[in-house]
């Protein structure tokens, strides 16, 4: 009897013991949305599976620069969200791991072809064209005209007047620079950018930094993805959003595991919850007006209507392919960055 109780005891003891060391399931979320956004996705998520997430936010290109610098030693699971282009940069060097979400049949075609265009390595969540957005009050009491096109932004009249992200941290820029050349062509296009340099007040990190500067009076034109300009005015700041008149660029934002994830099933969780339409309708809650990638997920009235926008049929595997960005970014570096304003 005492011996019996003894080993209860001490099975009892055991347990505890175990239990104490046992690790929590956790996740660690790269995320390059907008902060409010990633805050909601990570606190749902770990409501929704008691799995931890550690969440940090950072830009594309910033993301991109930090899984390719810890690749021998990968610290993240999975990266959701920002532009296409590093994830698809990512894909191809190897960084980012292939899966199959069995979530794939409820997504928009578009999201898929992001998919089959990069081995399986991304998938695309949401989709965004670029624009830009003004502080009307501030172009007002400027005496400024009404901006339109791409190429109002480089009349003499708005210089120091205008924001944009640098594009080696910032996808939203980076598309902006890709966009140019799609447009214009590349010498043109690289014209047009060192025309814009001149009226270039700050290149932020971030991409949504300027129409939010814009927002608070600090800054009158910020060159950013349209939804962003649309959550400045919803908001209730005087900010007015335009679809630039010669057409534009547009995102595919998406996600990846990354190759080598410590916590690969919590990855693949996370991955497959972050595709259905109840995660992402998780978007209006914060002013996130992407056009969602599962057919069952709501779209905001607030959302730019993308059939009224002219879009350029934006080459993703050009633009998103390791050496052409890398080039494009140098390029830039060298010839537009370094010009005196
Ligand atoms: C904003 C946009 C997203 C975009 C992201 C890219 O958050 O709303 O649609 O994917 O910017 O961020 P980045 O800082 O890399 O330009």
């Amino acid at each position: 009897m005492t011996s019996l109780k003894k080993l209860a005891g001490a099975s009892a003891l055991a347990f505890v013991a175990a239990a104490g060391t046992a690790q929590a399931d956790k996740l660690t979320f790269y995320c390059s949305a907008q902060e409010d956004w990633c805050q909601l996705m990570a606190n749902s998520f770990q409501d929704a599976t008691g799995i931890d997430v550690a969440m940090t936010r950072k830009s594309s290109g910033e993301t991109f620069a930090q899984v390719k610098a810890e690749s021998s030693n990968p610290k993240g699971d999975v990266w959701w969200g920002g532009t296409g282009d590093p994830h698809l940069q990512a894909a191809e060097e190897g960084l980012t791991a292939e899966y199959i979400s069995p979530m794939r049949d409820q997504l928009h075609p578009w999201a898929i072809a992001q998919a089959e265009s990069a081995g399986n390595r991304t998938i695309g969540i949401y989709s965004g064209a670029l624009g830009y957005g003004y502080n009307s009050d501030l172009l007002a009491a400027n005496n400024l005209p009404e901006p339109a096109c791409w190429k109002d932004l480089l009349k003499p009249e708005y210089k120091g007047h205008v924001q944009m992200a640098n594009p080696n941290s910032s996808g939203t820029a980076y598309t902006t620079l890709a966009t140019m050349m799609q447009l214009f062509g590349e010498d043109e296009g690289f014209e047009f950018m060192k025309g814009l340099h001149k009226n270039i007040n700050q290149y932020t990190k971030s991409g949504s930094a300027p129409i939010k500067a814009a927002g608070r009076g600090e800054n009158t034109v910020g060159i950013v993805f349209m939804h962003d300009a649309v959550k400045q005015a919803v908001s209730g700041f005087p900010v007015k959003v335009v679809a630039p008149c010669e057409g534009t660029g547009y995102e595919i934002g998406s996600m990846s595991i990354i190759e080598g994830a410590r916590n690969l099933e919590e990855a693949q969780k996370f991955y497959d919850w972050a595709l259905s339409a109840e995660a992402q309708n998780l978007a209006l809650q914060v002013n996130a007006f992407q056009v969602p990638s599962n057919k069952g997920a709501e779209t905001s009235p607030s959302a730019p209507d993308m059939s009224q926008i002219t879009l350029i049929d934006y080459d993703f595997k050009k633009y998103g392919s390791s050496d052409e960005r890398k080039r494009l970014l140098k390029k830039w570096d060298d010839e537009v960055s370094t010009l005196p304003q």
